[in-house]
């Protein structure tokens, strides 16, 4: 199947009659940026160079998305202390005596988070050093405004637009946003994508037959496969930043959502519909007797772990929840329990871990130890290490024993996680306890459990 030019221009077209800001829209967004930005200048000493950065600096933001991020500049022979108060400092003041709303927030540095009153947006303030070269780079966010530098100087309008089209379809499918809760690909990846293919087509072409490991240069728009490099970054998928080639750009994202980048990559190439951007239908309506008739079809039982999640910021919550679910996979396939299905989300400040699973009971366990020729020792001291054992066996080579599980079914392995004795050791996980609910689910989270297990149903 070849591409359709027609009727991709057609799609395109539409697509964007849906996310692209509409001229007054960008003037308003642009001016208020500008009002804020006045703002500020008042603020702060006038050596500091305050830029608008993200994508509305790009035109590449969608529709709705009036978010503002502005850059405060700073001399990098000021201490980082200095700089981050006199930035908060100035945030503060935007909205004293006002009814807005001021917060400080961390990714790797502090920026604040600012709600206008009268605007009816949000404003994040971010300190940064000013560097003319990227060795200088001192913080984490001092390549914001060389991102927002190469875009512009690299990208035509008609690639911005693509950009636009291309978020819009990750997004669709849940896989736009590099947070841990996505671990997809952000704007920024989304921007340098097109620069390295010049075209969605061209993107579309390329992931379609994708295939890991892969590592671009979209700033001299080339790819490698050396293996140094894939060591070096520790990932399959890279991404080489255009204005800093020691740092991935794709380091948010997980090999899942390529592969799912692929599949619709493929889906693009075969045929050319606005389908595709319409994404997966299902209906949340009535979604608890949605909910059990799933599980009769599936013969399958509904585990969900309601966390209570200390902090009420998502970006701190969403790593450990993450963490949390890891090792209950990694625990539940120890013990011999297959999970069919698993999915996280955040509803009425509790962390949801959900589990699709046949219910398994299993009293006693099957467990491999050593190959008997591995070396004299080996064997015996495996078997002694399970003195209770039933039973001690040899299939083909290899040892094992048949010994009692610690939980007879995943229940009762979740049941020692919400009473806090399963994540008791991890220093990283702030919250251990919490309950336990099989099958049965309390109203307020019926919904959203449903949706994310119909996401994850869904390509
Ligand atoms: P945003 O997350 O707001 O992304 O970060 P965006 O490009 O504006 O995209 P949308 O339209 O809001 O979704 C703003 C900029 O900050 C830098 C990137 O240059 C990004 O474009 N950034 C952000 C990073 O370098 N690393 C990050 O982890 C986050
Ligand atoms: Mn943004």
């Amino acid at each position: 199947m070849a591409i359709n030019p027609k009727k991709l221009k057609r799609i395109y077209a539409e697509v964007l009659s849906i996310i692209k800001p509409s001229a007054e829209e960008t003037l308003r967004n642009i001016a208020n940026s500008n009002v804020v930005i006045e703002k500020l200048k008042r603020l702060v000493p006038s050596n500091v160079e305050l830029v608008m950065v993200g994508s509305l600096s790009r035109g590449t933001n969608l529709v709705g998305n009036s978010d503002i991020d502005i850059f405060l500049l700073f001399d990098s022979r000021i201490s980082k202390k200095k700089m981050e108060d006199m930035a908060m400092r100035a945030a503060k003041g935007l909205v004293k005596g006002t009814n807005g709303k001021f917060e400080v927030k961390y990714a790797e540095h502090p920026y604040a988070r600012v709600y206008l009153e009268n605007f009816n947006m949000k404003v994040d303030v971010v300190p940064a050093y000013k560097i003319a070269n990227i060795e200088n780079l001192a913080t984490s966010v001092d390549r914001t405004p060389l991102h927002s530098r190469f875009i512009n100087a690299h990208l035509t309008e008609g690639q911005k637009d693509e950009v636009r089209i291309l978020k819009y379809l990750l997004r669709v499918h849940g896989i736009y946003g590099a947070e841990v809760k996505t671990k997809g690909f952000s704007g920024y990846l989304c921007e340098i994508l097109i620069q390295q293919f010049g075209s969605l087509v061209k993107l579309m072409e390329e992931f379609s037959t994708i295939q890991l490991p892969i590592c671009l240069y979209p700033k001299d728009r080339t790819i490698s496969k050396d293996d140094s490099i894939f060591r070096k970054f520790s990932s399959r998928f890279v991404v080489i930043d255009p204005v800093d080639p020691s740092r991935n750009a794709a380091a948010g994202v997980s090999e899942e959502s390529v592969a799912k980048l692929a599949l619709i990559a493929r889906r693009f190439v075969e045929k050319q519909s606005i389908e595709l951007f319409q994404g997966p239908k299902f209906s949340s309506a009535r979604a608890g007797s949605a909910l059990s008739s799933l599980l009769k079809t599936m013969g399958m039982d509904l585990y969900c772990v309601m966390l209570n999640v200390p902090d009420k910021s998502e970006d701190v919550i969403w790593p450990q929840l993450d963490k949390a679910a890891k090792i209950i996979e990694a625990d539940a396939a120890k013990q011999g329990f297959p999970i069919y299905l698993s999915t996280s989300c955040i509803s009425g400040g509790k962390g949801i871990l959900t589990y699709i699973a046949p219910n398994v009971i299993l009293k006693t366990r099957l467990i491999k130890g050593p190959d008997v020729f591995a070396g004299k020792k080996h064997a015996f001291s495996f078997f002694n290490a399970h003195p209770r054992a039933i039973g001690k066996l040899v299939i083909k080579t290899t040892t094992y024993v048949i010994d009692k599980n610690r939980y007879v079914n995943f229940e009762q392995m979740l049941r020692s996680l919400v009473n806090g004795t399963l994540l008791k050791k991890r220093k990283d996980i702030t919250f251990v306890r919490g309950k336990l609910f099989h099958n049965k689910l309390p109203k307020n989270i019926e919904k959203n459990v449903y949706e994310s297990i119909r996401v994850a149903l869904e390509i």
